[in-house]
């Protein structure tokens, strides 16, 4: 019998917002997972896509004044370009709008209502649009009670009441609570398993699975009135892009089938650990063999996210660091069963140490000193010395440690046990001081530097997944390379240490991050603290020039929405057109002081995004002798738009 594929996915994305490290961070999980399966020799497929149906899409599309269609379709190249930047290997990028998805998704509801698995009914109740979730059936949608706010995302919902089909939710209660029984691995981390049991043990409702004051989904079958509720529509993703339904992919999908591992956030188990199970028991589909929940990337310990404005855009830290690296953080630093907190220092700080220092130097010193002493060639010796055999036995014991992890998908564990190798490695190259060993004793140096070099490339083999590019240059470097095939893992914990390397000059592969580079965008406060710390110092009229200081009125000052500082201007700059400028003055100045005040502005700074808001100029200003902020006006009006000379 052929192998079963070993078949990864990610949560479908909606495309209402660019990816943004959240979303990147799901996706490169799904990646290394993928990978490590073909480090052991797996056949893969690893599937990723976008959601791009339902309710919230369409007010998206609506307020962007774009049809439906034509939104979507221009959020896409921002998908796939980041994952292009951050090598994610897919095989098959799937669109909910994909025209085989449409079909096999009807197919599945026609399916089950034939076996009045679904029926039509009415739902009148609370909906939340951004969860796109039935937050709560009332009996009595004329006397709704009190308005609700969703329980997941905390926004407020709204009251809905229209017919819809419903899917027998309610009639998989038992089967669920005994598929988690039996089954207590299939969630990871293992405390989510007890949330969702707790969940369905509190007893289930039928799921509504049809919309009627939606357009923009796929129709129902057999309804013209009624469209495929979205999360209907996206599970199924998941077995439509493998081939569920078609004859001619019979085959791949039986291979391919039931998924080995699919990768969501905490704020989607609900979805992926009831209802899309049922929905599989209602099909007679086996269920995915794990679900790895992972938490949140937050910053200031808020979720990232884009309509919070503190989203981190993945290909500028990409421009700042390159692909592996950001990879490597988020694997290695990331604990999935927890939120983390994003910060440039601690990313710096990790990779400085792991990569930098650790592996980095490795590599740097034995290059060093193979290239110093005219070595290019490095033959295993006949015997292996204790020293030897020892680094070979921690490198062996390090192999199951990391395969366990990885089973477990505990991957922050996994990684940081290969660099705890990498540190072995150092101190063993360090105890065997081989540049003063080289001058007595040129076969012992030989011995060192090739032991070295077979610990390293194992090292290098086992990081593949995480750093694909680097850990390909970095075995290029010892004239290796990555030869995927059956059984790779085994073979090299196996390995009797007994290759031929041929060393070849690269430059480092991982160059220290100063802490000058550190950008994280300084507080107005904090620029004023540091520019009066620093000495004196002069710059050129030309320098002067080059900031487009000039005169506007300020037509309109709104406080920015959660933000106890910021206002945001809308500023006539005459030939310079109308900017917003965001100032964070709430408390030197009410709107009313502002609107009709001609100051001076700072037009050609780099904009800037503040909650979620995007800055296109500075007001300037000056602390009295209180410390508040005055605004620096003309002596006279002049026209906006003048620049100051
Ligand atoms: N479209 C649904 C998923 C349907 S799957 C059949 C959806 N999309 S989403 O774009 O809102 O979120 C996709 C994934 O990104 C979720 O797993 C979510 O947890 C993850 N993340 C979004 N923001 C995140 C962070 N700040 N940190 C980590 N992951 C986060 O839900």
């Amino acid at each position: 019998m052929s192998q079963k594929t070993f078949y990864v996915t990610t949560p479908i994305y909606y495309v209402t917002a660019k990816p943004h490290l959240g979303s990147l961070y799901s996706t490169v999980l799904a990646d290394v997972a993928t990978r490590w399966a073909q480090l052991q020799g797996r056949q893969t497929f690893f599937l990723t896509g976008t959601d791009e149906h339902g309710q919230k899409v369409a007010l998206a599309a609506d307020s962007a004044g774009k049809d439906p269609k034509v939104f979507v379709d221009d959020f896409i190249p921002a998908y796939k370009d980041v994952w292009k930047a951050y090598d994610i290997d897919y095989n098959r990028f799937i669109r909910t709008t994909d025209d085989d998805h449409i079909k096999l998704v009807q197919k599945w509801v026609k399916e089950l209502l034939d076996q009045d698995k679904i029926y039509k009914g009415h739902y009148a109740g609370w909906y939340c649009t951004p969860c796109e979730t039935f937050v709560k059936q009332v009996p009595d949608s004329d006397n709704p009670g009190d308005s609700q706010s969703c329980p997941d995302c905390g926004r407020d919902t709204v009251l809905v009441s229209e017919p819809c089909y419903f899917f027998r939710l309610s009639a998989y209660q038992d089967q669920l609570i005994n598929f988690y029984k039996n089954n207590p691995d299939f969630i990871t981390p293992r405390a989510r398993m007890n949330e969702v049991i707790s969940f369905v043990s509190d007893g289930l409702n039928d799921l509504c699975i049809s919309r009627a004051s939606v357009d923009w989904g796929i129709p129902f079958p057999g309804d013209l009135d009624q469209v495929i509720y979205v999360w209907a529509d996206a599970l199924n993703n998941y077995i439509t892009a493998a081939g569920w339904g078609l004859p001619d992919k019979q085959k791949q999908f039986e291979a391919m089938w039931p998924a080995d591992l699919q990768v969501i956030g905490k704020d989607i188990v609900r979805f992926h650990a009831v209802y899309w199970p049922a929905f599989l028991m209602a099909s007679g589909l086996s269920l995915p063999k794990k679900l790895l929940t992972h938490g949140w990337i937050t910053v200031d310990q808020k979720k990232m996210s884009k309509s919070l404005g503190n989203a981190v855009d993945p290909l500028e830290l990409r421009t700042r660091y390159g692909s592996d690296v950001v990879r490597y953080y988020l694997v290695r630093k990331l604990a999935v069963s927890q939120d983390a907190d994003f910060s440039y220092d601690d990313l710096e700080q990790t990779v400085n140490a792991d990569l930098s220092n650790a592996l980095g130097n490795l590599l740097n010193r034995i290059c060093a000193l193979t290239n110093k002493n005219e070595v290019s060639r490095l033959e295993p010796p006949s015997t292996w010395g204790e020293a030897e055999l020892a680094l070979r036995d921690e490198l062996r014991n390090m192999i199951v440690a990391v395969k366990a992890s990885m089973e477990e998908y505990q991957m922050h564990m996994a990684f940081s046990r290969v660099i705890k190798y990498v540190h072995v490695i150092n101190a063993y190259v360090h105890s065997q001081q081989p540049w003063k060993i080289v001058r007595d004793d040129r076969d012992k140096f030989l011995v060192i530097m090739s032991a070295a070099v077979h610990a390293l490339r194992a090292a290098a083999v086992l990081l593949w997944p995480v750093m694909p590019n680097k850990m390909e240059a970095l075995l290029g470097a010892l004239g290796a390379s990555m030869q995927l095939g059956p059984d790779y893992l085994e073979k090299l914990a196996a390995d009797d240490w007994n290759d031929t390397f041929t060393m070849i000059k690269v430059q480092p592969l991982f160059a220290r991050i100063e802490k000058t580079k550190i950008k994280q965008e300084p507080s107005m406060d904090e620029q004023v603290k540091t520019e009066n710390k620093s000495e004196q110092t002069f710059i050129d009229i030309q320098d002067f020039a080059k900031v487009q200081i000039a005169t506007g009125t300020i037509l309109s000052a709104d406080k920015v929405e959660k933000s106890s500082k910021l206002l945001q201007l809308e500023v006539d700059c005459g030939q310079f057109g109308r900017r917003t400028i965001l100032s964070g003055i709430q408390k030197d100045y009410s709107s009313e002081e502002l609107v009709g005040l001609q100051g001076l502005f700072v037009l050609n700074l780099k904009p800037r995004v503040m909650m979620g808001v995007e800055s296109q100029g500075m007001m300037l200003f000056a602390k009295d002798a209180q410390g508040s902020l005055k605004a620096l006006t003309i002596a006279g009006k002049v026209p906006d738009g003048s620049q100051a000379q």
